[in-house]
């Protein structure tokens, strides 16, 4: 049985990674439009990869026998100046991330919600790993500093990224 505050806080949780999915696929748009089909892409896994989140999400609230309350997805930017604005945007919103999901754990353990710290752990190591990604391809395109064959081999390589159900989601850890 969770917490009412508990419960609370892990619906505006599934608001939150639903509205990381369509600022994503926002940006897939933006890179689509820019002559960036690769990032494009990228961002396509990227916004599939938060629908999963937020069905983790769905999927705890249920079976800790909660009710799950959707509600609206807030507008998202649609431009940004340039690629890298569009991933340095991408970590930004990734460190909020992470300290929504610290939020999560740190009521989790002040509730003695010993379940709900088990299933955050999983979010725990991803952020550090989207923070990691995005951090990479901003380095990467400070490398490349507007260098023609430079961002064309950068967008092959973000287009071959393929998309992988979460492993909660499928059956793993
Ligand atoms: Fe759901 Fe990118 O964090």
């Amino acid at each position: 049985m969770l917490s009412k505050k508990i419960e609370e806080a892990l619906n505006a949780q599934i608001n939150a990674e639903m509205w990381s999915a369509y600022l994503y696929l926002s940006m897939a748009s933006y890179c689509h439009a820019n002559g960036k089909p690769g990032m494009g892409k990228w961002f396509e896994v990227q916004f599939k990869e938060e629908q999963d989140h937020a069905m983790i999400f769905f999927k705890y609230v249920i079976s800790r026998g909660g009710n799950v309350s959707l509600k609206a997805i807030e507008p998202v930017p649609t431009e940004w100046n340039s690629t890298l604005n569009v991933f340095e945007s991408t970590l930004a919103h990734e460190q909020k991330v992470t300290s929504l999901i610290n939020d999560l754990c740190a009521l989790a353990t002040q509730e003695n919600d010993y379940a709900t710290q088990s299933m955050l752990k999983w979010f725990i190591d991803e952020q550090v790993e989207e923070e990691e990604t995005a951090q990479n391809i901003i380095d990467n395109l400070k490398m490349i500093n507007d260098n023609g064959y430079g961002l064309y081999m950068l967008d092959k390589e973000l287009g071959a990224r393929t998309y992988t159900q979460a492993a909660p989601l499928a059956g793993g850890e």
